[in-house]
């Protein structure tokens, strides 16, 4: 029967070392030289198997593996050399050598197939090369989608403005048509209570309850003039002005205005700024502006007018067609009050908006600046967010070459 024993019974047979008249020399030189390939030949399987095992996606691994056992078998015929120089057990050598040759057999039947789609495997150059070709791509879709989140913010801005102005607009025809009715209406009330007054000469009781009723015709008359203002139906009287003079010549109404808390700077009274508009106009749209800023800075605070000779935006030129890109005299007036959240900047030129109580605010100051800046072919922007204070530009016409401006060339 046979066993592993039977293996290394081959006593009659000679072992290599008689071969080799047991000259000590020659059994160093074999042994030494047969255990340095074997130990070497032990070494790269052990490697090429931690390689595999830790990279499992190696392309064709198994290869790896066949040859790891290939060479593992190399390595224990070249063991057996060393122990068959004193035993001659050659049937065990013989069978180590027959698993090498299984195994080199097979390594080299299939490498040949292999070697095509081996060769086609593409070198880590190429790899590297096409990986950055694919950093590039992504770079670029990138840029491509920051670009595209902006333009679809601009876009969607631009679509707010416009919708904003068509409202405005809106608004403005129906405040147009009460406010003109309103307006005849209280004019034959005026009319009537000044003829009355005229009657009632003598009675100065009955002249009283006339004059309170003519001060509530005042007010109303006040309003209606704002709103037709707002509606651009305001009778107005364009003059050309030098718009640093104008404003600082209202420097002492504006001071008092605003009371000994709040710091007023005006532009200095450089350049000249040659504007055409309804001058009695622009002092209203200033003053208005001034008391919204007093009453945002309840603490006290800092008013800056400032001028600047310009353009539009592009963005508010592409939002509203009806604006012109000429050259404008921007009167910017900001304040560090309290600003407005989006909402109250959304609706603050809209009549009768207003977040003040009632009796303090009629929401009709902001209207009237936007009317009448509109009505003169200006633009307004208005920028304030909660807590970071307001800052509303008036643009003005500029006008190019006036003849004069109170009293003094134009350059
Ligand atoms: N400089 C500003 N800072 C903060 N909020 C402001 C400023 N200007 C205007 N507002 C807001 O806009 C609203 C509308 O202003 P607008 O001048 O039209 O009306 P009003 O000041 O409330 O009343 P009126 O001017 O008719 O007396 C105000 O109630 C306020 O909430
Ligand atoms: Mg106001």
């Amino acid at each position: 029967m046979f066993s592993l024993a039977t293996l290394f019974e081959d006593s009659a047979l000679t072992p290599h070392g008689f071969c080799l008249a047991w000259d000590p020399l020659m059994i160093a030189l074999h042994v030494v030289s047969d255990g340095v390939i074997a130990l070497s030949y032990y070494s790269i399987p052990a490697t090429i198997g931690v390689l595999l095992l830790r990279r499992r996606d190696v392309a064709f691994g198994w290869m790896g593996w066949l040859f790891a056992l290939f060479i593992l078998a190399c390595g224990t015929s070249h063991l057996m050399s060393i122990w068959t120089l004193w035993r001659p057990d050659y049937l065990a050598e013989g069978l180590v050598k027959g698993v090498t040759a299984i195994t080199s057999f097979l390594t080299a039947a299939v490498l040949w197939p292999l070697l095509p789609r081996l060769v086609a495997m593409p070198s880590l150059a190429s790899l590297l090369a096409a990986n950055e070709r694919l950093a590039d791509q992504v770079r670029e879709t990138e840029r491509a989608v920051v670009a595209l989140k902006r333009e679809t913010a601009e876009r969607k801005g631009a679509e707010a403005m416009l919708r904003q102005s068509q409202k405005m607009e809106a608004v403005g025809q129906l405040t147009g048509g009460i406010a003109h009715d309103f307006n005849n209406l209280l004019q034959v009330v005026q009319a009537n209570l000044e003829a009355l007054s005229c009657r009632l000469a003598s009675d100065d009781s009955a002249l009283r309850y006339v004059r309170r009723a003519m001060s509530g015709v005042q007010r109303g008359a006040r309003m209606t003039s704002q709103l037709l203002a707002f509606a651009r139906r305001q009778p107005l009287t364009p003059t050309v002005f030098d718009a640093g003079c104008r404003i600082n010549e209202m420097a002492d109404l504006l001071r008092s205005t605003l009371g000994g808390q709040i710091t007023l700077a005006l532009p200095e009274r450089t350049g000249v700024w040659p504007v055409e508009a309804d001058a009695n106009q622009f002092d209203s749209a200033l003053l208005n502006l001034a008391i919204n800023a007093r009453d945002a800075m309840p603490e006290g605070g800092a008013l800056r007018v400032a001028l600047e000779d310009t353009r539009l935006p592009e963005e508010e030129l592409a939002a509203d067609p009806e604006l012109e890109p000429v050259r404008y005299v921007a009167v910017t007036v900001s304040d560090n009050g309290s600003g407005m959240a989006e909402e109250v900047r959304r609706a603050a030129f809209e009549p009768f908006f207003t977040t003040k109580p009632v009796g303090q605010g009629s929401g009709l100051g902001l209207s009237q600046v936007y009317g009448f800046i509109k009505q003169s072919r200006g633009h307004v922007i208005l920028e304030s967010s909660a807590g970071q204070g307001t800052t509303i530009t008036l643009y003005l016409r500029r006008v190019e070459v006036p003849a004069t401006i109170d009293g003094q060339a134009a350059t």
